[in-house]
């Protein structure tokens, strides 16, 4: 049975270097700690590299931008609890989430991981009031030290046939019994952005909320993050 998930292509700046260790993979050329080593030289030079926060964290715009393509993220948090991210890079993400959830009255802890030696340490020497809660690790193998409340994750962190075991394995292991698994930001073309949805309802999850907002510069794009409840909580 074909897998719509890793099928679909995301946008993305480096998307044909990806095609090309997605191929790669496909081909049988590399394996998928290959695919993961591929991807790293790609990110860690251009991260290490970047002059500004939002650069570290792969995102092109300033401080303004940043709040307003990823603070959807904060609709995601309805009460206060633990929040990881995974692919934290330079951690800034951890650090903003908290100030969007302070703002709506929510209390939230930070955590951070990602595959990149290198971000960690970055992460770790720009918030070092964090540093013993950001971790290395691939997300899909990682054995988390506890169960958080909130996990956000990018499904582009792994080869697009482990899309779907990777929410799998972050639900059954890493999110809280009664958490939730937040998956985005995307930037897609806003005919695009329910396709997503349709993904993870086709791998048979219930999609528990969604929100998007409007790109400010470009017309026809949006910023788009869904998430899905962990069973207890689907239960409450
Ligand atoms: C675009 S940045 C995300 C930055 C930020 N967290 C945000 O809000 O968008 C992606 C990060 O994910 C990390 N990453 C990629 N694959 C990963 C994996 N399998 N496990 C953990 N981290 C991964 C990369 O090293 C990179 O730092």
């Amino acid at each position: 049975m074909t897998d719509a998930g890793a099928d679909y292509r995301f946008r993305d700046g480096a998307a044909h270097l990806i095609a090309e260790i997605d191929a790669a993979l496909d081909r049988g050329e590399i394996d998928e700690a290959g695919w993961h080593a591929r991807v790293a030289d790609i990110v860690r030079p251009a991260y290490l590299a970047a002059t500004t926060p939002q650069a570290q964290s792969g995102h092109s715009g300033d401080a303004v931008a940043w709040e307003h393509a990823r603070g959807i993220i904060a609709d995601a948090i309805d009460r206060d609890g633990t929040f990881l991210d995974v692919g934290c890079a330079n951690g800034l993400l951890m650090e903003t989430i908290v100030g969007w959830c302070a703002a709506r009255g929510i209390r939230i802890e930070p955590y951070g991981l990602d595959i990149v030696v290198e971000l960690a340490a970055l992460a770790r020497a720009r918030l070092p009031q964090y540093a013993e809660r950001i971790f290395v690790g691939n997300a899909l193998t990682w054995s988390a030290p506890m169960r958080f409340d909130f996990v956000r994750v990018g499904l582009e962190y792994v080869p697009p046939r482990r899309r779907r075991d990777l929410v799998a394995r972050l639900l059954h292991e890493v999110v809280a019994g009664d958490g939730r698994l937040v998956i985005g930001v995307y930037n897609e073309d806003v005919d695009l952005a329910l396709t997503l949805r349709g993904i993870v309802e086709g791998w048979g999850y219930r999609v528990a909320g969604r929100s998007e907002r409007r790109h400010r510069n470009r017309a026809n794009e949006v910023h788009h993050v869904l998430w899905i409840d962990a069973p207890a909580r689907t239960m409450a």
